[in-house]
């Protein structure tokens, strides 16, 4: 990604925050960042900060002696490869659906030439005002790509759509934006992630606390490459990357169903965080507490998704599955790899605090050759490096 330029529109929304986290991936995965604070988000973030993480001077004002003559508004609008606004605002939104040149950003977004990406994030009614759902068809009527938003509690109390994209998401499809390269276009992938949820009876189920992330930014990165990507996902609270199919699943054994749907494909990435068993028999009416106490619940093994596609007639070339260890990492992952049939692991260390749900994690790359062991890096970066190394693998 050297060389490659973004401009980063920060608009006024409790999200910009998040924006400092966007720069940061953007910068360690060697993409220049531009930055244009608008009014509103700088009573967000300060110019200090956003200045000092991407490295740039930090562009706010419109009628600027010392901006213009550095860089003027029509040269800033294309000096870059795309530009991104995030957060997105409803106010930024609508100047841009309306073609109005207020401000800096606005005037930017009239003039450029560039493709453009946004991340919205406001209030749910905002983003379900009938106002805004036309300013959201016209602009993608204008070929504006969006990422997000996600769904989830806001920082006004209400809950719903309108909370922007998480900053490895917009990271992803910036990179599948900016990626000229795609060496893995025309081949099939298959990644599973998230947790299953194993039904008891109708209301009740056993699940685990997979947030689904690394999967989700594997699927994104392989997307990015040119992969077709299919994402077997169990339940989780994430926005479909930029550019993958999502099926929606529940227990492993849709997981599976799933999966050998999908089938041919070139590339199979195990991610989920699978139920190991699921009960025996699932009540058709919720179970009720009586005089005999608490029901014994049956288990019985769930199939295994990563050693069936590793021994699938039509197994994927390249087959990777996850383990998360806490103690003798690589040698578990070694024993894992013979076990299930799969060419490489990707062992990572759970005990490190953070790592489940988390957004940083330090792995290994276990195959028949050795070990090659990772720095703790940011998960969309894992996975960007993951599906480098996948397509390095399959010419
Ligand atoms: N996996 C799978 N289907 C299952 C169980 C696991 O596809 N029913 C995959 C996971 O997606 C992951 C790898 O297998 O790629 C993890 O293997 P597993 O043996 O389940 O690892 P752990 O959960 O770490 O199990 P153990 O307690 O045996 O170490």
């Amino acid at each position: 990604m050297d060389e490659k330029r973004v401009l980063l529109i920060v608009g006024g929304g409790i999200a910009a925050y998040k924006a400092l986290e966007l720069v940061r991936l953007l910068r360690k995965a060697g993409v220049a960042v531009r930055p244009i604070l608008t009014k509103a988000g700088a009573q967000f973030v300060t110019p200090l900060s956003l200045s000092a993480l991407a490295e740039d001077k930090v562009y706010a004002q419109l009628f600027s002696l010392t901006d213009e003559a550095e860089m003027g508004h029509i040269e800033l609008s294309r000096s870059a490869d795309l530009v991104v606004v995030a957060p997105a605002t409803a106010d930024l939104m609508a100047k841009a659906a309306n073609g109005l040149a207020s401000d800096l950003a606005s005037t930017t977004l009239l003039a450029t030439d560039k493709p453009v990406l946004m991340a919205p994030a406001m209030n749910v009614r905002m983003w379900e005002h009938a106002a805004t759902r036309r300013n959201l068809a016209q602009l993608q009527a204008d070929g504006v790509r969006f990422v997000g938003p996600d769904e989830g509690a806001m920082a006004c109390g209400e809950y719903g759509p309108g909370r922007m994209a998480e900053p490895a998401a917009i990271f992803q499809a910036i990179l599948a934006l900016l990626e000229t390269a795609r060496p893995l276009e025309g081949k099939r992938a298959i990644v599973t992630a998230g947790p299953t949820a194993e039904p008891i009876d109708p209301v009740r189920m056993i699940t685990n606390r997979s947030s689904g992330k690394q999967g989700y930014a594997i699927a994104g990165a392989l997307a990015a490459l040119g992969a077709d990507v299919v994402l077997v996902s169990g339940p989780t609270a994430l926005a479909a990357p930029a550019g993958v199919n999502r099926v929606n699943v529940e227990t492993a054994q849709e997981m599976l169903s799933a999966c050998e749907a999908a089938l041919p494909a070139e590339i199979a990435v195990c991610v989920a965080a699978v139920a190991d068993w699921r009960p025996e028999t699932v009540g058709g009416s919720k179970l009720k507490k009586g005089a005999a106490g608490p029901p014994p619940i049956a288990l019985v093994e769930n199939p295994d998704i990563l050693a069936t596609l590793s021994k699938a007639a039509r197994r994927p070339r390249l087959v990777i599955g996850f383990a998360a260890e806490t103690d003798d990492v690589e040698a578990n992952a070694k024993a894992k790899l013979r076990k299930k049939g799969c060419d490489w692991i990707v062992a990572n260390d759970v005990s490190v605090a953070g790592t489940m749900g988390g957004d940083l994690n330090a792995v290994a790359i276990v195959t028949a050759k050795g070990v090659e062991r990772w720095e703790r890096a940011p998960k969309a970066e894992v996975a960007r490096r993951l599906a480098q190394r996948i397509a390095e693998a399959l010419p």
